[in-house]
């Protein structure tokens, strides 16, 4: 349960700065030359899909977005979950699942059919993310194929979606 004094709200941007320092303390400078970077490249966030929770004093305390995909020569829709991060202080106290749960019944809200990320299965498990079967989905980089997972916001939807993972951007280009 959400603690009554955090406040999940919209990314301002006025606290991007802030957001990124968070990004690269968590995750280190490296984090641009993942493969999910790629997919982020040169595209914004959904508009209305990235979040960060605050403390009662405003504070800082964990983010989260989600970026268009296009997936096959389909160009099957579908979201990419994350950077999701949560200030070392703050961890432990279900920061993250807040934000997970808030981002995808926001996505589904809004007409989302798929979710995809590259990340922990045990952890990400435990909102129903699942392993994407191997050779479904083709990343435009690097990936351990245990890692890349999937969440269908609404049934079936996994099942449209097979070939190469890309941004709108690369998709018509
Ligand atoms: C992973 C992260 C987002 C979790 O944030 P959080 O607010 O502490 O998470 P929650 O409180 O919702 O959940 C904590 C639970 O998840 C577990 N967990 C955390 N990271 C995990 C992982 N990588 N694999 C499996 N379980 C994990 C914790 O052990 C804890 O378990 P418990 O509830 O049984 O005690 C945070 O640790 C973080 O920012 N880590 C660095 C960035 C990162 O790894 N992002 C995710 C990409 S894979």
């Amino acid at each position: 349960m959400l603690k009554p004094n955090h406040i999940i709200a919209p990314q301002p941007p006025h606290r991007q700065p802030e957001i990124e320092i968070m990004l690269d303390e968590v995750f280190g400078l490296s984090r641009q030359t993942k493969t999910s970077y790629r997919l982020r490249e040169g595209e914004q966030a959904v508009d209305g899909l990235s979040f960060i929770m605050t403390s009662e004093q405003d504070e800082l305390l964990g983010a989260i977005s989600f970026w268009n995909l296009r997936i096959g020569e389909a160009g099957t829709e579908a979201l990419l979950l994350g950077p999701l991060a949560v200030d070392p202080a703050h961890r432990g106290q279900g920061i993250a699942r807040e934000l997970m749960q808030y981002g995808l019944n926001e996505a589904a809200r809004l007409g989302h059919r798929l979710v995809i990320l590259v990340g922990d299965e045990p952890f990400y498990a435990r909102v129903g993310f699942k392993k994407v079967p191997d050779g479904q989905l083709l990343m435009p980089g690097p990936v351990d194929a245990g890692r890349l997972l999937y969440l269908e916001l609404v049934d079936g939807a996994l099942a449209m979606a097979s070939g190469l993972v890309l941004s709108p951007r690369r998709y018509k280009s």
